[in-house]
This record gives C-alpha cells, structure tokens and sequence, in this order.
C-alpha cells in the first residue's frame, strides 16, 4: 500500500473526498471543527507538493433533486480558507456546470476548490457508475480522506476509487484512524470496557452485539437505559422507550450473561417532570421511576460505580453521551464519565471516543487532550469496529 508521503503530487488533479459534515449552529457556525482540523495535514501537504486540490464532500442528507440552500457547503468554505491560509476557489453550481469545469482547467499548481455538495445529486448515493467515470475524468488521482463517510458505499467514498487502480491512496487522517482503530481491536488490553449511550437502543444493536465479543464490561447510559430497564419488567415513567426493541434488549442481556460480559445499567437515575433544564428534578432508583417523570441522566450511585470500572479498565471505548448534557442540569453523569476516561488514560489506559454527542462532550468539558484519540467518525467507527474494515477501506485497498 503506497503512501501518500512516497508520492510528489506536482501538477497533478487530485480528487479528494473529505468529510466537512460539521455541526453548524442556528447562524451556520461551526461548533466542532474537529473533521475540518484533522483534513488539514492532506491538504496542506497537496500544497506544498504543487498538486491541483479538488475536494469533494457531502453536508447533511438533501433531498438529492438538486442543489438546496440549507445543505450548501457554503458556510464552511471560509473555515477552511482561514485553517489553510489560503483561498478555496467554490461555487454553488453542481458539478458540471460549465463554470465548475472551468474552475477545475485553471486551477493552478499549489490551487484548492471545494466542490458543492455532492449529495446533490442522487447518482452519489447509488454508487452510480457512469457518475463516478465522469468524475475520474476530472482527475489523475483519488484520495480518500473522509473516514466519517467510509461506511457509505458512494461513489464519492466508493466507486470513484475503482478508476484509479494504480493511483488511489488514504490520506494522512484515514491512515491514522485506521491505525489506532487496529490497535483497539487487535491489541487491546484487558480489561476492555465498552461504554455505549445515547438515546436510541435501535441504531446501537449491532454494535452492542459485536462488542459483547469484545469486551469485559459494557456499561449503559443515555437513553436507551429506559428500553433496558423495560425489558426487565421496571417501570419508567414517561422515560423515553423503544417498545419494539424490548425484545433486542433481552436478547443482549441475555447474550452478555452467557458469555460472561459484564453488562451494566445504572442503578439510579436523575428525572424530570418535563423536558427542559429548569425542569423539577430529582435522583431516584433505577426501580422507582415515577410515572410522568422521565429519566434524564445517570445518577451519583451509577455514575460511582462506573468511574470505578473505567478506572480498573485497560482499554476503553466510549461512543454515546450518558444523559441529556446540553442541558448543564442533566450534564453531570455524562462529565464524571468523561472525567473517568481521561483519568483512566493518564493511568496508562488505551481510550478511543467516537460518535458526534460524546466528542462534543469531551471538548465540552475541555478534556480532548486527556484521552488517547477522539475518532472523527461515529456511524463510521461503530461499523469499523463491527466489520472490521469499511466499504471505503476496501475500495482503496482491494
Ligand atoms: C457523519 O456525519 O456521520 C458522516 O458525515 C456520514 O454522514 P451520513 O450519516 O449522512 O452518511
């Protein structure tokens, strides 16, 4: 496998795929930067060899009928001007407009452009390849730098990379996610603690699953506690719940059980009798959940006896915040596991944290610096660590 390092891109089209779906608040700011700052090295070095940089990147799920205003990766294109010191030549006309393929002819040696977002066109998704020839023609090579969006098998993550046998490569950020992701599941050491929340116990089965292969502990927080506690015949008030999942749930506790895993909940639970911060609120039994009070975060009890665990683990993994930490009421359990993490790192443990809501915790309560590596995926890391590899790997790799 060639890298990028070994090749002198002068003068060369560069098709890159980079993942800039970053999360943009309500006057389309950039609230976590993360994929945009690890793009950079790639980048940065496509520059400096003289190659003509054309990126390509998605943001958020258009309708794919054409180009729509509030899926425009305009916003960001002054972001990445500023990272990169530079300008990025960008139009919001799609991809073969006359005005794109003429940008893409005068682009000089040393010149960036951001392509529109390519999800604008429906053939993206399809892993269309008559789409994905058209675009190779517009390049002499493909870089696949956008690990996020590896687990989509598009044309932009995908299909393109099949016309460029002898010159298709992983940027310098997929090289590295890679490298540390094979390290958590190749040479992990014991114990393994996986820590899964968020709200939907749904899009976690899968992975829940597969780390039950996996790891010593499991410990469980955020929403999906409630579909658990369900499932173990408990009352939850108004909690959130995914009645069809009960079933999934017993089957998962099941599976733990029998293969030895210790699989946690929490042992209690702060509630609230309505969805917002300033609502009433307090700590109950995971067993005692009145009706009309919902569960919002883990409790102290829970929270104790997950720090104890993290702290004992060798290796960690955690994707999925424990309660609802927007809301600084409700933030506590997910900090104290946060702080436990880093804790357990500075003792010599391996942590990886991945999944949009945990990342935006860990820097949230500034203790990025603290853990071993913050992945830039979150669907794409879980599948990673599932499969073993990734739709987008396997393009550039077979
Ligand atoms: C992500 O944000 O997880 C990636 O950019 C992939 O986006 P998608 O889930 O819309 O394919």
């Amino acid at each position: 496998m060639t890298s990028i390092n070994d090749i002198n891109f002068k003068g060369k089209k560069v098709l890159i795929r980079v993942d800039f779906n970053v999360p943009l608040d309500k006057n389309k700011q950039i609230t976590d930067d993360s994929r945009i700052v690890e793009s950079l090295p790639t980048i940065k070095k496509l520059i400096a060899d003289g190659g003509k940089v054309i990126m390509m990147a998605h943001f958020g799920r258009p309708k794919q009928g054409g180009f729509e205003e509030d899926y425009s990766l305009k916003p960001i294109v002054g972001y990445v001007e500023k990272m990169l010191g530079k300008k990025v030549a960008f139009t919001q006309k799609l991809l073969f407009d006359n005005e794109v393929l003429d940008m893409i002819n005068s682009l000089q040696d040393g010149d960036v452009m951001l392509l529109e977002n390519i999800r604008f066109y429906p053939q993206e998704t399809k892993g269309d390849v008559d789409f994905a020839e058209k675009i190779a023609a517009l390049g002499d090579c493909y870089i696949n730098d956008a690990f996020a969006a590896s687990h989509r098998n598009h044309v932009s993550t995908c299909t393109l990379a099949h016309f460029f046998p002898n010159h298709r490569y992983f940027g310098y950020l997929m090289e590295h996610e890679v490298t540390n992701l094979q390290r958590l599941m190749r040479n992990a050491g014991r114990p393994f603690t996986s820590v899964i929340g968020g709200a939907k116990i749904s899009s976690k089965i899968n992975i829940l699953e597969s780390l039950i292969d996996k790891s010593d502990n499991i410990l469980i927080g955020g929403g999906m506690v409630f579909t658990f506690l369900k499932a173990q015949q408990k009352t939850i008030g108004s909690s959130l719940c995914e009645d069809d999942c009960i079933e999934e749930a017993k089957r998962i506790m099941e599976k733990a059980k029998a293969k030895n895993v210790s699989l946690l909940l929490p042992v209690d639970v702060v509630i609230a009798d309505r969805f917002a911060n300033d609502a009433n609120r307090k700590t109950v039994s995971a067993d005692d959940i009145p009706s009309d009070w919902m569960g919002m975060d883990i409790g102290e009890k829970t929270s104790a006896l997950y720090q104890d665990v993290i702290m004992k683990s060798q290796t960690i993994l955690w994707n999925g915040p424990m309660g609802v930490f927007e809301m600084d009421n409700f933030a506590t359990g997910t900090k104290n596991v946060a702080l436990a993490v880093a804790d357990a790192t500075d003792k010599g443990a391996f942590s990886t944290i991945g999944g949009g809501d945990s990342v935006a915790a860990i820097h949230l309560f500034n203790l990025g610096e603290r853990v071993s590596y913050v992945s830039t995926g979150g669907g794409a890391m879980l599948e990673y660590i599932e499969q073993g590899t990734l739709p987008g790997i396997d393009a550039i790799l077979k």
